[in-house]
């Protein structure tokens, strides 16, 4: 999706809640397959004991027809741990040039050494396998600043069979949309919305006060 940017998805007059609700899913999935899309990255935040934590990902795939969302990650970070209490994810994304925010959220499904990752894993680089492949954890802590890669990691100096055995820390998160909401911020008055979804399909979409 290329707009220039002054260029505004939603129009000049009051749009359609369901033309909204449709955009929304094409931008989130333009994020996902555009690596220079400002939603390629989306902040996702989980909750344990009445504490958020929220952190970067890069949005990996939009199955718009399932509304369903994925990222990848180590299967030894702190986000998984996180991941197995809670069950839930929530995300959020946000395009300055189109003053767009979504925030959307589900249930998770992990997927680890299972035939979607290694679908996944057959996708990714040679380059961004590395950090799968270290020896200590994410959040290990270190004495002094490091990149953590030891010297054949840092040059890249490993086979694309070699980079297997990244595979077994290697996730993928599917998040099974249940809400989403659209806001839109505009000098004349902004705009929000709220959609819900059931096994899949679009159950209820409405105006909200922003
Ligand atoms: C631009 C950017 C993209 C990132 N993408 C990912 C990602 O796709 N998956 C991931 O696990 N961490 C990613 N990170 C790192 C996370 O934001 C986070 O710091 C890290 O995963 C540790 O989080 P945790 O301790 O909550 O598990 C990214 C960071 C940045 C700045």
């Amino acid at each position: 999706m290329s707009l220039s940017v002054n260029e505004h998805l939603w129009g000049e007059g009051i749009p359609e809640i369901n033309d909204i609700e449709k955009i929304c899913w094409q931008m989130l999935h333009d994020g996902a397959t555009n690596r220079k899309s400002v939603m390629h990255q989306a902040v996702i935040a989980t909750a344990v004991d009445s504490v958020a934590h929220m952190r970067t990902v890069v949005l990996r795939r939009v199955d718009v027809d399932t509304k369903k969302i994925y990222l990848h990650t180590d299967m030894r970070s702190k986000k998984m741990d996180d991941l197995y209490q809670t069950n839930h994810l929530s995300w959020l994304v946000y395009d300055q040039s189109q003053r767009t925010q979504i925030r959307l959220g589900g249930k998770i499904i992990i997927h680890h050494l299972d035939d979607l990752c290694i679908e996944h894993w057959g996708k990714t680089g040679h380059h961004s396998r590395r950090y799968y492949m270290t020896d200590q954890p994410p959040t290990t802590e270190l004495n002094q600043t490091s990149t953590g890669l030891n010297e054949a990691l840092t040059a890249f100096d490993y086979t694309l069979e070699e980079s297997e055995a990244g595979f077994q820390n290697f996730v993928v998160v599917e998040t099974c949309i249940d809400w989403m909401e659209w806001y839109y911020t505009h000098s004349k008055g902004n705009r929000r919305a709220r959609f819900t979804y059931h096994e899949n399909k679009l159950s209820s979409s409405s105006w909200l006060m922003p």
